[in-house]
């Protein structure tokens, strides 16, 4: 038999750059509740969201994520002709293909790297930065950028009382390198496709209104908190003790931004302690479904809270119903 030879396995993954892209025009939740007899008050309580922020009519998914994308190579301070792979995790990019990603990796200039969209809804950032890392760890390629982007407002239903006020569109994107120690621990993943009708886009009378829109986004919101609510500790738990530490350890938590009571929920079975920074960048980004963990983690930066090195710990879960989790060293 013939012995192939194969890549060479590598020590480490690390995040070595983080770059946003955040629409310019905020929309304020007085603006989108006379729609759906809501309010400004209820919005904030039961979500945490104050304010918004949606893309302009020229902005696409691949846009945003380029600019996020751009952001991250220059904060990695690598060149985007050095990039292997472009991963993008969204699911409000125009086409079904060709994807984002191809998009966005000629926009960026990685003309040498493949590219290539994952479907895992709000788990999608989670789900790519283990991908990255076995990308990375097999010896399969050497720099990978990761983004997700979201232009949620394209397939929003604003008279759904249910999802109207929740959606917003925004881009994260991070630079996954080489490194001699890991820098990502071992990522906890799942999807339940049981499930699959708790949120899903589909063809809605809605539809007929918009051109180019296929299909909206719809979300029994209840159903989903409660398993949000119900799994995502253990999911964090086993996240920490595959990275070997404890929730002591933890620099900063930065869970999916989906809603602020879901957050605080997971805060509390996971018992962090003070010192643990938590992200709540929903409070004026909203749910950005992929997008919302690099766009947290960006937002924690420029507030001097993200102490690069020390470990952090991501949850993403959403659609699928699918969730990814797991511990990295903050950029
Ligand atoms: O990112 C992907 C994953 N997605 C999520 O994780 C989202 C999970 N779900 C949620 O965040 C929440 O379910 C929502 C924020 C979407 C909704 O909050 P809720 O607390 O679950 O509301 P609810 O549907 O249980 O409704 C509670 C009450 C009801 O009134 P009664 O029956 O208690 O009198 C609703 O009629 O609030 C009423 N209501 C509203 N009131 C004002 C429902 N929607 C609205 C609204 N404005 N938009």
């Amino acid at each position: 038999m013939i012995n192939l030879k194969t890549t060479a396995p590598v020590a480490g993954a690390r995040i070595t750059g983080l770059g946003a892209y955040r629409p310019a025009r905020i929309v304020t939740n007085d603006e989108l509740a006379p729609r759906i007899e809501s309010s400004d008050e209820w919005i904030q309580e039961r979500t945490g969201i104050i304010e918004r922020r949606f893309a302009g009519p020229d902005e696409t998914c691949a846009s945003m994520g380029a600019a996020a994308g751009s952001a991250a190579l220059a904060d990695a301070g690598i060149a985007a002709t050095d990039i292997d792979v472009v991963i993008v995790a969204t699911f409000t990019h125009r086409h079904a293909t060709p994807s984002a990603a191809a998009e966005i990796a000629a926009a960026v200039g990685a003309i040498n790297a493949s590219a290539f969209d994952i479907s895992a809804a709000c788990a999608g950032f989670c789900y790519g930065v283990g991908l990255a890392d076995s990308l990375i760890r097999s010896g399969s390629a050497k720099h990978v950028l990761l983004i997700g982007t979201e232009k949620i407002s394209d397939v929003t239903n604003f008279d759904d009382r249910g999802t109207a006020f929740i959606f917003a569109d925004g881009a994260g994107a991070v630079v996954i390198s080489g490194s001699d120690t890991p820098g990502i621990a071992p990522t906890i993943w799942g999807a339940d496709g049981s499930s699959m009708d708790a949120i899903i886009m589909q063809p809605d009378t809605f539809t007929a209104a918009r051109e180019g829109v296929p299909s909206v986004l719809t979300m029994e919101g209840q159903r989903v908190f409660r398993w949000a609510v119900g799994s995502m500790g253990e999911v964090c738990e086993r996240a920490l003790d595959a990275a070997g530490i404890t929730a002591n350890d933890l620099s900063a938590f930065v869970p999916h931004q989906a809603n602020l009571r879901i957050t605080n929920a997971i805060v509390k079975k996971l018992d962090l302690p003070e010192s643990v920074i938590v992200a709540t960048d929903i409070q004026h980004t909203g749910n950005t479904s992929a997008a919302s963990i690099p766009l947290a983690m960006a937002a924690l930066r420029d507030q001097g809270q993200l102490k690069s090195g020390e470990p952090i710990l991501m949850v993403g879960f959403g659609a699928g119903l699918a969730f990814a989790g797991q511990v990295a060293l903050a950029p």
